[in-house]
């Protein structure tokens, strides 16, 4: 099978989908790779890494002819799908609901498979690339948050005087929510976190944080069956606005993390609590890009509250980490790729199972419903 690993087009975009060290055991498998011409300098691969794990390099022009399986980090706009030969597959995040060229994968009778639609079961936690992504941009929050705080995190006992340690908040303990709170501890911060999930309790807790906790309705459970979160009742969602609010006067940074599956992301922060923050305080929304906790977040902007709060919109953190956020997305991608082709290397996907038919969006002429 010819695989193509294509460069990435998206303005800040840094990571790539293969890695030298997925591309070698595609080559040792007996697949021809070719990879675009810089496709991984921005993560800090350069081409002769590749090639000298057997991939072949090309430029745009030369990059699909003949492409059975084309891998990216973001799916291709209309340009790129263009140059794409009818009936090859395409593995990417789509953010399906919201790709507006959906209907080019039919017409050109492309198999696309989108990423963020694996399941999130035990059998498909190797390829589950939410997780991997979400956990470096938990990480990467923190130092962001650090970047613009105009004091230390930890505490400091020196000769000038003692430094008290910054008060950290993080709102929605999935997994970027539990790493942010394992880097803030680590940098020497006081933590505190908040979910609608009470499973999150312990894990908080595990990680040396303390655990806020609004009284729950016993009526409604917070998690679905998937173990994603849901819409809270009113009554909930008030109870829970006003402990919020208090916790965020004493917070030195609050980094939000919560997103609802499917919908917009719950309105976290508003207006009248960031007025209410302390001057130099900073918030890093990480849902941005679905509608932001804090209605005042730009997508990867700065902007200064008049009451001195730096809020930062920061929905595409893991790319700034591009090394290893592509390291772990490869074999992600890879893994997933084993799904695809069966023993004697032909693509041959199984659409049958039950991870290769909720990632596939489109096959044969035909969208899949989301
Ligand atoms: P996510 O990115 O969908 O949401 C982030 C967090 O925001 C979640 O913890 C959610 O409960 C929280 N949230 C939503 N609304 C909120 C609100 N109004 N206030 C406060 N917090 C709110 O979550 P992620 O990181 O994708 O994880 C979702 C679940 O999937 C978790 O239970 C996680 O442990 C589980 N998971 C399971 C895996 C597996 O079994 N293979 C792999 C990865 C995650």
């Amino acid at each position: 099978m010819l695989i193509v690993v294509a460069a990435e087009t998206h303005a800040g975009e840094h990571r790539v989908a293969a890695t030298p060290e997925t591309v070698r055991k595609w080559v040792n498998q007996g697949h021809r790779v070719r990879v675009a011409a810089s496709a991984g300098l921005a993560a800090a691969i350069p081409d002769e890494a590749y090639a000298a794990v057997g991939a072949e390099l090309a430029g745009a022009d030369a990059l699909y002819a003949g492409a059975e399986l084309v891998l990216k980090v973001r799916a291709p706009q209309e340009a790129e799908l263009a140059q794409l030969p009818e009936g090859s597959a395409l593995v990417a995040l789509f953010d399906a609901h919201r790709y507006a060229p959906r209907q080019w994968l039919a017409d050109k009778r492309l198999t696309a498979f989108a990423l963020e639609r694996i399941p999130r079961t035990t059998r498909a936690q190797a390829m589950d690339v939410l997780s991997s992504q979400a956990n470096v941009a938990g990480y990467r929050a923190v130092l962001k948050a650090a970047q613009y705080y105009p004091r230390f995190m930890p505490m400091l006992m020196t000769a000038a005087g003692t430094v008290k340690p910054a008060r950290v908040l993080i709102l929605g303990v999935g997994v970027a929510g539990l790493q942010a709170i394992a880097t803030a501890k680590r940098l020497g911060a006081m933590v505190e976190a908040f979910d609608v999930r009470p499973a999150t309790r312990e894990q908080v807790e595990s990680l040396g944080a303390r655990f806020i906790e609004v009284p729950t309705d016993p009526s409604q459970t917070a998690e679905t069956a998937g173990g994603y979160a849901r819409e809270m009742s009113t009554d909930y969602q008030a109870r829970q606005a006003a402990l919020i609010a208090e916790r965020a006067r004493e917070a030195d940074i609050i980094i939000t993390t919560a997103l609802i599956p499917g919908k917009a992301a719950p309105l976290l922060l508003p207006p009248e609590v960031v007025a209410g923050m302390k001057r130099g305080s900073v918030v890093i929304d990480l849902a941005v890009d679905s509608g932001g906790n804090c209605p005042l977040s730009r997508p990867d902007e700065a902007i200064v509250t008049d009451n001195g709060v730096t809020v930062v919109g920061a929905g595409q953190l893991a790319a700034e980490l591009a090394a290893d956020a592509s390291a772990l997305f490869a074999r992600n991608v890879a893994a997933f790729c084993a799904l695809l082709t069966d023993p004697e290397g032909r693509f041959a996907p199984d659409f049958a199972d039950d991870i290769v038919a909720a990632t596939c969006i489109a096959h044969a002429g035909e969208l899949k419903p989301l």
